[in-house]
């Protein structure tokens, strides 16, 4: 069952505390489109950043790339996108609603007397199925001409597979190997929603690996593992993970074998990330499409092939729309009721709050000392407002892991008490061991 109290809940805290608002709010918000505030632009950041350095800096045989957004037109067409990349759309035609045909909620066969559309209840309004292309399309230069069209890209990897001889080339690559890029891309979803789920503006973090026909399945295994691997290392619960192997006639049009890492959200198991084997299907295309070699030429054996590709896709607000799921609680703490978000410290968006107990006797001096001298390492915050208690509630919704005050014994013996958000217990720490001790703690 849905619990959509939960994700309620969830959509206010991530506005109460800066994670994400509504995207042009003040006129009424644009459908599905969201917008990073302060606490959520630090948190994608810092799993955008983790993906990176295992992709990419902790592997020498994975490059980077971020390509553009604007691609030649001939690409969507070569990728099977300008086609194939559509879903079945209905029409009412009296409350002009659209819905996806498949809808469940929709009763009766669109585009028969029968059918009752979902929203405004009226019988035999919903227009048959046609073909949607979900790509968002504008125009290139003044001329708004069909000669100008080009599109917003739907996902990463096209620039990725353009560019393979380039970078395989630049950076002396030999196959195996893969190339990294994160970057935004553009759906334009006819039933978007849950939040940061499903949105028609989006960030992927792809990874394309390119590699001898024959090889595809073992490397396809290794990089199910591996990115499994690495969602429990960013603190996931694991017993909310796990794998979906699409059947034959959910694959895409490009894939030989696929597989989703699902998370179970609220509303539900969901894919958040896809691993394809994509065959040859991408460069061979591209290679009709552009007339342009794309093989790959073995220097030692001289054999000549279209390199396989196993992809990882995974979106960067899914993500983060798991790792804030994940970490969201309510829990009683003396007789109290605390929301917390118990996010790792290594992605968590504050890394301590600095707290005088109160603001006289110097606290707040040598607080700001502190937080000063913090806040040159890693995001900081420094609190003087309010009661001690609500301020490390304040932190706990943030997700902020270790509260730092300074009180009465601080003035004696330059010690200060570092409470932990999730145990609640408080350490009385030396004022010069400080950081060590932060720092030990932040690297999970
Ligand atoms: N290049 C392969 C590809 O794009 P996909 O399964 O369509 O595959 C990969 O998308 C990932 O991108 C998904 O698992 C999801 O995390 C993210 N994604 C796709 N569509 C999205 C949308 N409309 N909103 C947010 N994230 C999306």
């Amino acid at each position: 069952m849905a619990d959509t109290a939960l994700m309620d809940k969830l959509v206010s805290l991530a506005k109460r505390r800066g994670f994400i608002f509504q995207s042009s709010e003040i006129y009424g918000g644009l459908g599905s489109v969201w917008d990073y505030g302060p606490l959520g632009v630090e948190l994608k950041k810092n799993l955008k950043e983790r993906w990176w350095r295992s992709m990419v800096h902790e592997r020498d045989d994975v490059e980077g790339l971020d390509a553009a957004i604007l691609m030649h037109p001939r690409v969507w067409e070569a990728s099977g996108h300008v086609s194939g990349f559509t879903d079945p759309l209905v029409d009412c035609k009296v409350c002009k609603n659209r819905f996806r045909a498949d809808d469940p909620t929709i009763k009766g066969e669109p585009g028969t007397p029968e059918a009752q559309c979902p929203r405004c209840g009226n019988k035999g309004s919903l227009t048959a199925p046609r073909m949607f292309n979900l790509m968002f399309k504008t125009f290139m230069g003044p001329v708004e001409e069909a000669a100008a069209v080009v599109y917003l890209r739907p996902e990463t990897a096209q620039g990725i597979y353009v560019n393979y001889l380039n970078v395989m080339q630049a950076s002396r690559q030999k196959i195996p190997f893969g190339i990294a890029q994160i970057g935004k891309a553009f759906r334009n979803e006819i039933t978007p929603g849950n939040f940061i789920f499903r949105t028609r503006e989006f960030e992927q973090m792809e990874m394309q690996f390119f590699v001898k026909p024959g090889e595809d399945e073992r490397w396809f295994e290794e990089w199910k593992a591996a990115r499994m691997a690495w969602h429990r290392g960013v603190g996931i619960n694991p017993d909310k993970l796990r794998f979906h192997a699409h059947a034959p006639d959910e694959l895409a049009h490009y894939a030989k074998a696929a597989f989703d890492i699902e998370y179970e959200f609220p509303f539900g198991w969901q894919e958040f990330e896809g691993i394809h084997n994509r065959t040859d299907f991408d460069l061979s295309r591209h290679q009709e499409y552009s007339g342009k070699r794309l093989e790959y030429v073995d220097t030692v054996s001289g054999e000549r092939f279209v390199p396989y590709i196993i992809e990882t896709s995974l979106g960067a607000d899914r993500l983060a729309l798991v790792a804030l799921v994940d970490a969201y609680r309510e829990e009683e703490v003396g007789g109290e009721q605390r929301v917390v978000l118990g996010l790792a410290p290594a992605i968590a968006p504050i890394k301590a709050g600095v707290f005088p107990l109160v603001k006289k006797d110097g606290m707040p001096e040598i607080a700001r000392r502190i937080y000063d001298d913090l806040r040159r390492r890693f995001p900081a915050f420094y609190d003087d407002g309010g009661s001690i208690g609500r301020r490390y509630r304040r932190q706990d919704e943030a997700g902020t892991p270790f509260g730092i005050t300074v009180d009465g014994q601080t003035i004696e013996d330059q010690t200060v008490t570092v409470r932990d958000r999730d145990t609640l217990v408080q350490e009385r720490i030396d004022g010069g061991r400080l950081l060590e001790y932060l720092r030990e703690r932040l690297a999970s």
